[in-house]
């Protein structure tokens, strides 16, 4: 049965098994998210849709809490707006994000919540491990230096397209993905070729050969029709 819960002074209706990025989601309130994708499992792992919740001093991830009844909840402070800008940052800082030459300049979902954000410099030094790219499958790029573990690419792999190619491995910034037992993506014995990874990836660290500066486009929503139609089925 639904319930009252309060967002931001507004009492709006939730549902059992809903999350408050579900319910914010639903009625049109804006929350900053990366790793949280229609379709698939919520993992909480971008840390962007930390909320306010009265009677905690813990801020939490919406797309990981339950709405439960009488919550009162915020999606906006200067506290929040603090701990966003800083997540943001620190995305920038970890890898290479050098947009004027990634293929999916003005197409990349993390550059897009940068600008709203107000980002225009940092404040952390660059870290920029040695990551690697992976040229080796015929159709696809991994470049790990725009990677920022989100995670999408592992979970659509394994929830929709059942295959699980792609595993994170290492601690902190040596963390980076892999593919079946570490190889280069081309010998996997698993990957299909979908795309589907590529769909998901909200940032120009999986990418189509070819694809030139700029010209990349992708297509999230992917997850969530597939997953949809599979409920559907008899
Ligand atoms: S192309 Fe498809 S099967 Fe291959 S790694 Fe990506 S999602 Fe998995
Ligand atoms: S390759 Fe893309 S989808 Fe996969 S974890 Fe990195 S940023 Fe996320
Ligand atoms: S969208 Fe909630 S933690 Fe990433």
């Amino acid at each position: 049965m639904s319930f009252t819960i309060t967002i931001d002074g507004r009492e709006v209706s939730a549902e059992p098994k809903e999350t408050l990025l579900d319910v914010c989601r639903r009625e049109k309130v804006f929350l900053p998210t990366l790793c949280a994708v229609d379709g698939l499992t919520e993992v909480g792992a971008c840390r962007l849709c930390l909320l306010e919740i009265e009677g905690t001093t813990k801020l939490l991830p919406a797309c990981t809490t339950p709405a439960m009844p009488y919550q009162k909840v915020r999606t906006s402070s200067d506290q929040l707006s603090t701990y966003r800008r800083m997540i943001l940052e620190l995305f920038f800082s970890e890898r290479n994000h050098m947009c004027g030459v990634c293929v999916a300049n003005n197409h990349c979902e993390l550059q897009t919540l940068a600008v709203k954000t107000g980002i225009d410099h940092f404040r952390y030094p660059f870290l920029q491990p040695a990551v690697g790219v992976d040229a080796s499958h015929k159709d696809f790029i991994l470049d790990q230096n725009r990677c920022i573990l989100c995670t999408r690419c592992v979970r659509v792999c394994d929830e929709i397209e059942t295959a699980h190619v792609w595993d994170i491995m290492g601690r902190g910034v040596q963390s980076r993905l892999f593919a079946d037992f570490n190889r280069p993506w081309a010998e996997s014995t698993d990957c299909t070729s979908c795309g589907k990874c590529v769909q998901l990836c909200p940032t120009g660290a999986l990418w189509k050969k070819g694809a030139v500066p700029g010209e990349l486009k992708k297509d999230p929503s992917v997850a969530g029709t597939l997953a949809a139609r599979r409920e559907k089925r008899p």
